[in-house]
């Protein structure tokens, strides 16, 4: 088979980029990132001489047939028209976290790239890394038994994250449609499609005023509201049988707490912050403390990327890709079942379904002289 590479365009040069552009480097040669794009053009000049690659206006990216790929690493709000945009010229697209900020973009974006026959990648790809994909394996191989219930919990402080970055504190980047897409993705991982959520969720202290000192007290003092809920106590049924708790508070303490817990009928399965690609991975089985159970998988390091390296290899081997869009949709309409829930006082019946991916192979070495194997190492 003839070694092929897709050729990527970067649509965001914010935070998250530079993320991407250094573990795609590291660790991911099926892709090579060619170009980059931004509304700030002062940014999008130092990307691109940053990491020797093309600065282009988005219509000459959308003309370039020799791009794939292209990323829309842009805030939320943004994420929507420019992927519709991308899929409608036919690129297949990576997108960061979630697919769109309104319910039926979602479903609208499913539907054109269908109708193009191009693919749509969502983050996040956390549950490609080893910690979660360790967690896979002890599901599959039934060492909790039959998994019934879990708990999934997150504190942070966004009154810090939020001053920083304003979308936190918007519609489409509250905790839940932020995080939760972590913790969200690893449970669909483990269990497939949510089915029922009921909810409550609420806004504590809507407005407030700046406590930033930077950029000369620009916004110190200065009023801001908080326009989406910063609590969320949620009830989820999945089609597997699964029922488990999701507890989310972005107005606490600056410490975080994480975490997924998974009650089996023959054991308990602790997983570590589902925002990473490491981690403990804790077994606990009858009248025994919990063990730390050894990785499984590889890339256990920041490998942001490795969703798009997989869909990459998918669309050269001819498959569906794992961190599809069918998986990101039923993400992201719980998120909107939550609010919709607590909103109406209902219990709330989704729509969206998809298949779970199958699970990466396991291994975490490469054979060293002998080559790595292409999906294990999925980089070459
Ligand atoms: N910051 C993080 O740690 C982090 C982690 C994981 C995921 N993400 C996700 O990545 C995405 C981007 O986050 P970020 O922190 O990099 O944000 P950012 O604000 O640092 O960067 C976003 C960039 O997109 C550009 N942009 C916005 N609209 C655009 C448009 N229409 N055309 C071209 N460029 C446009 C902005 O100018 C900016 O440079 C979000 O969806 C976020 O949820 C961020």
């Amino acid at each position: 088979m003839e070694k092929k590479t897709c050729k990527v365009a970067v649509v965001g040069c914010g935070v998250i980029s530079k993320a991407y552009m250094k573990s795609i480097r590291e660790f991911f040669s099926v892709l090579e990132i060619v170009a980059c794009t931004d509304l700030d053009v002062e940014r999008m000049n130092a990307t691109a001489e940053e990491y020797g690659i093309k600065a282009m206006t988005m219509d000459e990216i959308l003309a370039d047939p020799e791009i794939e790929i292209v990323f829309n690493l842009t805030n939320p709000a943004a994420h929507y028209p420019i992927t519709k945009q991308l899929l409608e010229a036919g690129k297949n697209v990576w997108s960061e976290k979630m697919i769109a900020v309104d319910l039926e973009q979602g479903k609208e974006l499913v539907k054109i790239a269908e109708a193009h026959n191009v693919r749509l990648g969502v983050a996040p790809d956390t549950f490609l890394g080893g910690a979660i994909q360790t967690a896979r394996y002890i599901v599959d191989k039934g060492l909790i038994g039959k998994p019934l219930t879990f708990t999934a919990s997150i504190s942070r402080d966004y009154g810090v994250f939020g001053e920083i970055l304003p979308h936190l504190r918007k519609k489409g980047g509250s905790i839940l449609f932020d995080m939760g897409g972590y913790y969200l993705t690893a449970l669909a991982n483990l269990f497939g499609p949510v089915r029922e959520v009921s909810a409550f969720t609420a806004t504590n202290e809507p407005e407030r005023k700046g406590s930033r000192l930077d950029n000369d007290m620009k916004f110190f003092e200065e009023p801001y509201t908080v326009e989406v809920s910063n609590m969320v106590a949620a009830s989820l049924k999945y089609d597997c049988g699964v029922i488990g708790t999701l507890h989310m508070n972005s107005d606490c303490l600056y410490t975080e707490t994480t975490g997924i817990t998974v009650f089996g009928t023959e054991g308990i399965l602790y997983m570590p912050d589902p925002n990473r690609f490491g981690g403990e991975v804790k077994l606990q089985k009858l009248q025994s403390e919990p063990i730390v159970f050894p990785l499984t998988h590889g890339y256990q390091k920041n490998s942001r990327g490795i969703g798009a390296a997989e869909m990459a290899w998918s669309m050269l081997k001819g498959r569906l890709h794992r961190a599809n869009m069918y998986l990101a949709q039923n993400v992201f309409e719980t998120a909107h079942a939550i609010e919709t829930a607590s909103a109406e006082k209902r219990v709330v019946t989704l729509e969206s379904t998809f298949e779970r991916p199958a699970a990466l192979p396991e291994g975490y070495i490469d054979n060293g002289f002998w080559g790595p194997m292409s999906e294990a190492s999925l980089a070459l």
